[in-house]
């Protein structure tokens, strides 16, 4: 997965596609360059292995001078090691033309075998690199020599060079490419990964999201599977793959660029984690009353009559998405209503065992995530309504399903992901509520009750959040233990996973997160003295059984914290407590997240990780 930008107007190409990649490194970050031409068609190239702040020092010793078009891209590596040589932008045999991907060419040994036959020498092991050699042969294909090409030739025969090449290739791109000759235009098309197009005033820009140009311009045009754009600096055109133009209509996205910046948190995950209570204010604003009413059906075709159809909801995400996924499992359970929660990468037989009336419920941050896409794929193949809920407006997953419920969360560039998560429990909690309403499960009292405890949870958020600075000491009496455990049951079991899935990500520690209820069955005989071990034991219906387990693990050496409310604190028996604010306990994992969420960022941060850009990690993993 990685990060493109495209810029063509009056203003500092370099810097701009610098800047706009320094956006986008969370997408992945282990090498990256810029290509750019200026008006007499001389291309100037940078690259580098390592992080852009590398690739801004080396164009800084020799800056490109007149450049009015370029591309850039940051990159995660698929296809050969992080280096230089393989470090995009990728040129052709006669380095006038240049292209950045983001995806994975699949058929690209068998294009770049014809290619050798062909006579085209290659400098890297990248599918990317083959691109630019196809286009090399599309140009020679329509007798174009690039020294010999006049001006208002140049665009026609670059763009049909540019379209035919795009139609020889099978699997994911975003894409851009420039070309020396024609430094009037740069080219880009999208196939199963994600690309966008900021409008600006005599200028234009391309990327593979919204961050890379927000501070430049918020009126964008989402870019389909099957589409290319000619991006000029006084204007853009849309086509299909066939040269076929199309009309796109621009949104203006509410994020500015400040959103985007850490706002004075040390790390962008510090930043997310606080603005948790206004990603679920803002994901339930407007959705929530009547409870079982038509209230979705505006926005999303979802009527109280379509809720009433389903028979069973079935969730499937990745990693911490399909841990909201398994608090909807319970939740929905809790109803009554039939409910699963897979991981998306192990849902193809499920897939066609599905019941009649199924809603698939696909959660997904990005949109992007391909193992979800494909289990959305299966789903909608077996004949199953999806809904989507995801972070991100024009992504691939809003277009492949059959309603969209959107988490108002902002950007989320920490790779850990924290207030994306509570969007999606907020979505989650707000989907369940129409359900159980809409059925008369919840009758009219206890609807109201339940979306009145559900508004509350903001504020809830907030008390929690203020106790930071004491969680943080808890996380540093612990930041040198090597093993950590997370226990709890019903509704938070899989907040105990979300919690060993935060302390791994971004501290590179062994945690294990398990349903309390089978520490005998076996995890028991991994605690030691000292062992750390974190229970989530609000009041409720599973207090008694967590207040046994903990006593087990203390007789067993276990360094306990329990995170609790003031009741459930009297009848558990810690070393340590984090107390949450009172709410029924179906709500609490939208609450109990938080301290773990804060306890592995400062267990990380005492071990100096990298915390915004964790080793191996890609922010949206777009490839199986
Ligand atoms: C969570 O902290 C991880 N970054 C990862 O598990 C993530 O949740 C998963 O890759 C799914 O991403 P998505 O929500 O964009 O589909």
């Amino acid at each position: 997965m990685c990060g493109i930008t495209g810029y063509i107007g009056e203003n500092k190409t370099t810097d701009i596609l610098i800047d706009g990649l320094k956006r986008l490194e969370y997408r992945g970050y282990d090498s990256c360059g810029i290509a750019a031409v200026d008006a007499k068609g001389s291309l100037y190239l940078r690259r580098v292995s390592g992080r852009v702040d590398a690739l801004d020092k080396l164009v800084a010793e020799d800056p490109a001078k007149g450049a009015r078009a370029g591309v850039g891209h940051t990159r995660w590596a698929t296809h050969g090691a992080p280096s230089e040589d393989n470090a995009h932008p990728h040129t052709d045999c006669t380095g006038k033309l240049v292209v950045v991907h983001n995806g994975i060419i699949e058929n690209y040994l068998d294009l770049k075998e014809k290619l050798l036959a062909a006579g085209h020498k290659f400098k890297s092991e990248t599918d990317t690199e083959v691109i630019a050699h196809v286009i090399e042969e599309k140009l020679k294909a329509l007798n174009v020599q690039a020294a010999a090409v006049r001006s208002e030739m140049t665009e026609p025969v670059f763009f049909e060079a540019f379209r035919r090449a795009v139609n020889d290739l099978k699997g994911s791109f975003a894409l851009s490419a420039v070309w020396a000759p024609c430094p009037g235009m740069v080219l880009t098309a999208r196939m199963h990964s994600p690309l966008v197009i900021g409008l600006g005033k005599g200028e234009n820009f391309i990327a593979s999201d919204v961050s890379a140009f927000l501070k430049h311009t918020k009126r964008v045009v989402f870019l389909n599977d099957g589409e290319m754009a000619a991006v000029r600096k006084d204007g853009v055109d849309y086509y299909d793959f066939k040269g076929k133009k199309t009309a796109k209509d621009s949104v203006t996205i509410q994020w500015d660029s400040t959103m985007a910046e850490k706002g004075g948190y040390k790390h962008f995950m510090l930043k997310e984690i606080h603005e948790q209570a206004e990603a679920v204010e803002n994901t339930l604003r407007g959705r929530l009353l009547p409870l079982g009413g038509d209230v979705l059906k505006a926005e999303m075709g979802l009527t109280s009559d379509d809720i009433k159809g389903f028979a069973s909801v079935q969730f499937i995400a990745c990693g911490t998405a399909h841990h909201a996924g398994l608090v909807g499992r319970a939740l929905f359970e809790n109803f009554g209503i039939p409910s699963y929660a897979d991981v998306a990468s192990e849902f193809t037989d499920r897939a066609k065992l599905m019941r009649k009336g199924t809603l698939v419920a696909a959660i997904s941050q990005s949109g992007e995530t391909a193992d979800t896409l494909f289990a959305v794929r299966e789903a909608k193949a077996a004949g199953a309504k999806v809904i989507a809920i995801t972070n991100t407006v024009g992504s691939t997953l809003t277009r492949e399903a059959d309603y969209v419920l959107y988490t108002h969360c902002g950007p989320e560039i920490g790779v850990a992901s924290t207030k994306a998560f509570l969007g999606q429990l907020a979505a989650i909690y707000l989907l369940a509520g129409h359900f159980a309403a809409a059925r008369g499960i919840l009758k009219a009292s206890d609807a109201r009750r339940y979306a009145e405890d559900l508004l509350k949870i903001p504020r809830l958020i907030e008390e929690t959040l203020a106790q930071e600075k004491d969680i943080a000491k808890v996380a540093q009496h612990f930041a040198s233990s090597e093993h950590f455990l997370f226990i709890s049951r019903h509704v938070n079991y899989p907040i105990a996973l979300e919690g060993a899935l935060k302390i791994k990500e971004i501290s590179y520690v062994h945690a294990e997160g398990y349903a309390a209820g089978e520490m005998k069955h076996g995890p028991i005989a991994i605690i030691y003295k000292g062992m750390p071990l974190l229970a989530v034991a609000p009041s409720g219906r599973t207090l008694e059984l967590m207040a046994g387990n903990v006593e087990e693990a203390k007789a067993r050496g276990a360094d306990v914290v329990a995170i609790v409310d003031e009741d459930s604190r009297k009848r558990v028996k810690a070393g340590r407590y984090i107390t949450l604010p009172k709410t029924d306990e179906l709500f609490t994992p939208m609450l109990s997240v938080i301290p773990l969420q804060i306890f592995a960022y400062y267990v990380a941060l005492a071990k100096k990780c990298d915390i915004d850009k964790p080793r191996n990690l890609a922010k949206s993993v777009t490839v199986r």
